[in-house]
């Protein structure tokens, strides 16, 4: 089964990231990951960073020829700010002379971790906690995103709000999904030409100057993207044991992601204050196959893949550092000050929705090897059969 770990502090010298159980064969450039670290710093409303440095991945180990073999894969980022943090993220010495910091942001893991791990300086929480941390996700998480694709599994996602702006034509959005049939990445590649990866175009204009005026008041903003993953065969998953199931497993990916407090498996909030006949998908059969009429589940039943697309969405919260500062406590001094303003986005929704693309790609592709298995590309796709 396939595992990643990510280290690496924010402002410390690189990311490094390990994967291990990817299948061999698997065809893999350091571009091809590349570009999913790129459409992760994409965004109106990012922050000065994604300014200062374009991500770009080293692979050191793992894969020969420009393929995986099967060994654990070893990937490298570089964090081009380090050489303005070599003394406050220094590995070596005291820190003497450097300034620590004692005042916990609000909706930070800043209070949390300096007590939980009894730090006077809460750098040493920040630098970890931070979503720069996603890049490494990001970049780990394409080598089973490219499993999926060999597998003809494919992963998009799009903006559905941001603060109070809402994609107003959902049905014009679903003929588009109906249309990318087999391949859901054709709704992602739409998306990725909006600054907010809207698919409604009067919806983007609004988003835009929503979060231009929240810039303008020194506040930040949140919203929901959708992800949507077509092409998965039925009874992936399982009902018969809690940590087999693949809806629960999903949401924990999703639920993982900094920021992100809410996760919906197809329309569940919605359908929650429905009647069931207004919810259930009910069957029908087109030249003896077996279809469904409509997808409120999501393409998730019993915990299982049911064949339909797999729809999912998560809530963003809004940002937390804000220019126009909160009320909080300063840790050393036990006085009520202002919270502290570090380089922040003051929308990161878009962002978010790439990471949620790859954090499921994991989860969905041990669901495929757990169910077909193979050690090998060409095993798993005899098996698979497509
Ligand atoms: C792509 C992305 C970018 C983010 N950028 C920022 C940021 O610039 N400033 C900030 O305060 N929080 C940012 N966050 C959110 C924080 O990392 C997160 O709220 C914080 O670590 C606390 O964790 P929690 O919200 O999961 O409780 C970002 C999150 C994501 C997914």
């Amino acid at each position: 089964m396939i595992r990643y770990f990510t280290a690496g502090e924010s402002h410390g010298k690189a990311l490094v990231g390990i994967v291990e159980g990817m299948p061999a064969g698997i065809e893999i450039s350091a571009e091809y990951i590349n570009h999913q670290l790129w459409r992760r710093q994409q965004g109106y409303g990012r922050g000065g960073r994604m300014k200062i440095e374009t991500d770009t991945v080293e692979i050191l180990s793992g894969v020969r020829f420009g393929k995986t073999i099967g060994s654990p894969i070893a990937v490298i980022i570089q964090n081009r700010d380090w050489k303005n943090w070599t003394d406050k993220m220094a590995i070596e010495g005291t820190g003497a002379g450097i300034e620590k910091i004692s005042v916990p942001r609000p909706g930070h893991a800043d209070y949390a971790g300096a007590k939980k791990y009894g730090f006077d300086d809460i750098r040493n929480v920040i630098d970890r906690s931070s979503a720069r941390e996603t890049a490494m996700r990001v970049a780990c998480c394409t080598f089973a995103r490219k499993l999926l694709e060999d597998c003809q599994v494919f992963i998009g996602s799009h903006v559905l709000s941001i603060g109070p702006v809402l994609i107003k034509d959902r049905k014009k959005i679903d003929r588009l999904i109906i249309r990318s049939g087999e391949n859901s990445c054709f709704v992602s590649e739409k998306a990725d030409s909006s600054d907010v990866r809207m698919l409604d175009r009067s919806a983007e204009a609004r988003a835009i100057t929503a979060i231009k005026k929240s810039k303008k008041s020194g506040d930040t903003l949140g919203g929901v993207f959708e992800i949507i993953v077509s092409g998965v065969p039925v009874g992936l998953g399982s009902y018969v044991h809690y940590d087999r199931k693949l809806d629960g497993l999903l949401a924990q990916a999703l639920m993982s992601i900094q920021a992100i407090k809410g996760v919906e498996i197809g329309e569940g909030f919605a359908n929650a204050a429905k009647f069931g006949s207004e919810v259930h998908d009910e069957f029908m059969l087109r030249s003896r196959k077996i279809m469904r009429k409509t997808n409120r589940a999501g393409g998730m039943e019993g915990s299982m893949t049911n064949g339909e697309m797999i729809v999912l969405h998560a809530a963003m919260k809004p940002i937390a550092t804000l220019v126009k500062p909160l009320r909080a406590v300063d840790l050393r001094t036990k006085k009520i000050v202002q919270s502290r303003y570090e380089r922040s986005d003051v929308c990161a929704v878009p962002a978010a929705s790439v990471i949620g693309e790859s954090v499921v790609a994991p989860v969905l592709a041990n669901a495929l090897l757990e169910k077909f298995g193979g050690d090998s590309l060409k095993e798993l796709l005899n098996r698979y059969k497509i």
